[in-house]
């Protein structure tokens, strides 16, 4: 086991740091930058089916769903398709309205999710078209799809899910530009300036894993906290709800993910000196919104963890403690900022000695409903 950890103490932190290697294999054979094409043989195949949808139902558990929301924003945003993102528990006892005019995308690292699976069944009943994000190859769910792609993040070992997480949104990105660029809603300009700088991210995952020793502090600092709430807007909303997500799953602190400028409606109310709030704040996407909302929790006297771009000022002149990340355009942000939240609550975890990698009540893989 030592040997499979690769000098790691955990498998969630080995798998943290191969996130750029990870994302790499993701898109090799994929991204072809040069060219300013995007090949998928899963929506090559089907590209009508796709182009011709009415919408796209997403349906997934747990981390995969929050990937299913950063996909919400990315797909409405270039693709100009209508998303819906389904629990599929829900999804699947709901009697939901779905019809052969809508494509449903399944995302699951394990392909193995029974509440997945059974979500795929009944869409397919009603006739839909079904599409797998999957990990692991030749599992149930990506043989029950009509077509796929898949993540190539390599095993999964944590039960805190990670790399499974940032290359599920790099499937997504890949496919909303497909489908953007062959329904003419991008332009030119913009789709290759994508593509160039998806093919950067791995690269600035390195830079943003440099902060780990900061972050380490910030645990420290945190690490007796009994709740923590977790603040973002736009494309960093689902990535709030993440961090929220690892942090409870593996430390078991309470942690509640929150869209920034909904505290105001409850959260709020919670908030006073013992309350850490970590406000994903980077320059592109609603910055100055997010800023008022900090300067909310401030006058609250809450504790502020910003995580924000490079070089940024009025958020550390706020906040107690500031990580930053590289820039990038705004649909990339969540594969930027998602790192930071995973080191913190990695090290939150492993400072409280609890079992990082098999958190107790989790399992891997859920197949049973
Ligand atoms: C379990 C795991 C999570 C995972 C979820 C969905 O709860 O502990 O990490 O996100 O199942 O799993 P899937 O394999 O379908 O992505």
């Amino acid at each position: 086991e030592q040997i499979e950890k690769g000098g790691f103490e955990h498998f969630m932190l080995k798998e943290i740091y191969e996130q750029p290697s990870a994302i790499t294999d993701t898109y090799r054979g994929r991204l072809l930058v040069d060219e300013g094409v995007i090949r998928m043989a899963g929506i090559d195949d089907n590209l009508e089916r796709f182009t011709n949808a009415k919408r796209i139902i997403i349906v997934a558990c747990g981390t995969s769903w929050h990937a299913g929301l950063v996909a919400e924003y990315i797909f409405e945003d270039l693709a100009r398709i209508p998303v819906e993102v389904e629990y599929a528990s829900e999804f699947r006892y709901r009697n939901p309205v779905i019809t052969s005019e809508d494509v449903v995308i399944a995302i699951s690292q394990s392909g193995e999710t029974a509440d997945t699976m059974a979500a795929i069944k009944l869409a397919k009943e009603k006739g839909a078209f079904v599409f797998g994000v999957c990990n692991v190859v030749g599992s149930s769910i990506s043989r029950e799809t009509h077509a796929g792609a898949y993540t190539h993040a390599g095993p999964e070992i944590g039960v805190a899910s990670t790399k499974a997480f940032t290359t599920q949104i790099t499937v997504l990105t890949l496919i909303a530009l497909k489908l953007a660029k062959a329904k003419g809603t991008i332009s030119k300009t913009d789709f290759h300036m994508h593509l160039s700088e998806l093919e950067t991210i791995p690269q600035k995952i390195e830079v943003a894993l440099l902060s780990n020793d900061h972050i380490k502090e910030v645990a420290d600092k945190y690490k007796e906290a009994r709740n923590c709430l977790y603040l973002g807007r736009g494309y960093n909303f689902p990535v709030a709800l993440e961090g929220a997500l690892k942090l409870k799953e593996i430390s078991y602190i309470h942690a509640e993910g929150y869209p920034a400028a909904e505290m105001k409606h409850g959260p709020i109310a919670l908030i006073d000196e013992d309350m850490p709030v970590v406000v994903i704040a980077t320059r592109k996407g609603h910055y100055e919104k997010v800023v008022s909302n900090i300067q909310e929790i401030k006058s609250r006297q809450g504790k502020i963890i910003g995580i924000v771009t490079e070089g940024d000022t009025s958020v550390r002149d706020l906040a107690d403690y500031v990580i930053e990340v590289p820039d990038t355009i705004e649909s990339l942000t969540p594969l930027l900022t998602t790192i930071p939240l995973q080191l913190l609550s990695y090290h939150i975890a492993v400072m409280l000695g609890k079992n990082v990698d098999q958190p107790r009540n989790l399992a891997k893989s859920v197949t049973v409903e």
